[in-house]
């Protein structure tokens, strides 16, 4: 039997998949598979480390640290998705926010806080006052809308990556008032590196590439009737913008934090007496819901 034998065999024997779209899928899987297997040649003992990488990624994996969506994120699978789903005039005006990736520190259920709140449950960094609208492509204002927002520390660490943090600090989800605007106290996010312990950390060194992540907060942005946008704000100052470990950049969600000195001005609620913030505006527009 030759190799193309082999692999032919495997196709003809998924076309009994009653399921069109798994049979396509599948199909292509193999053929990629075969011919990738094919052309590294790759050896038994390489086969074998494969098998055990594959195996700690999944043994490393619990609800508070998702390694195979690091491994998909640092092979740029997570944006190639991502780039596939949305339409290419995305961030242009007129148009829908840009998304990104979701990435591996997401919580469900954060709590909900009021307009102005701080998503601070301790002191987490320089605070940072963010403000913008969300409205449909057009420019009108949703009321309603839901921001779900999450953000790391100054120590670069997500809540969910900390058991000795609150596990509500730096998360929150907010509704926009009548006029689609919404504001929150947060910190300035800090660049951090992505977990690199595990298997996918070791890639990564084994590739000769950083594991850092540009400066960002994460919003999920919803409203009934319109397509969910889960996306980033990026820090401008950021020296990992061109480098991200995870691919996820695009220019229209970088933003510039603009500094404020102690006594320049009234400063927001929550930000401590003679310390200087930082604020930062970004609008949100969402694209109908399809049908
Ligand atoms: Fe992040």
């Amino acid at each position: 039997m030759s190799a193309a034998d082999l692999t032919g065999a495997v196709l003809e024997r998924l076309q009994a998949t009653p399921d069109p779209r798994l049979r396509e899928v599948m199909t292509a899987l193999v053929r990629h598979l075969h011919g990738f297997v094919a052309e590294v040649g790759l050896s038994r003992d390489e086969w074998l480390a494969a098998i055990r990488f594959l195996t700690a990624t999944g043994q490393i994996s619990t609800d508070q640290r998702q390694e195979f969506i690091l491994l998909s994120d640092t092979l740029g699978v997570s944006m190639l998705v991502d780039l596939l789903a949305e339409p290419a005039e995305s961030g242009r005006a007129g148009f829908a926010t840009e998304t990104t990736v979701l990435g591996p520190f997401y919580v469900e259920h954060s709590p909900a806080r009021e307009y102005g709140a701080s998503i601070a449950e301790r002191p987490s960094g320089e605070p940072a006052w963010y403000t913008g609208r969300v409205t449909d492509t057009d420019g009108n204002p949703i009321a309603g809308a839901t921001l779900d927002v999450w953000q790391n520390a100054d120590d670069m660490l997500y809540a969910v990556q900390n058991p000795d943090s609150p596990p509500d600090n730096l998360r929150g989800v907010f509704r926009t008032r009548e006029d689609g605007s919404f504001a929150f106290l947060g910190v300035r996010p800090t660049d951090y590196p992505i977990p690199a312990d595990g298997p996918v950390g070791r890639l990564l060194a084994r590739t000769g590439r950083h594991p850092w992540r540009p400066a960002h907060i994460h919003v999920i942005v919803s409203a009934p009737g319109y397509q969910t946008v889960a996306t980033h704000i990026f820090d401008a100052d950021s020296r990992y913008l061109t480098s991200d470990a995870v691919f996820a950049v695009k220019s229209s969600l970088v933003r510039t934090f603009e500094r404020h000195e102690p006594g320049s001005g009234p400063a927001p609620d929550g930000v401590p007496p003679g310390e200087p913030w930082y604020s930062l505006r970004h609008d949100f527009r969402l694209g109908r819901a399809p049908g």
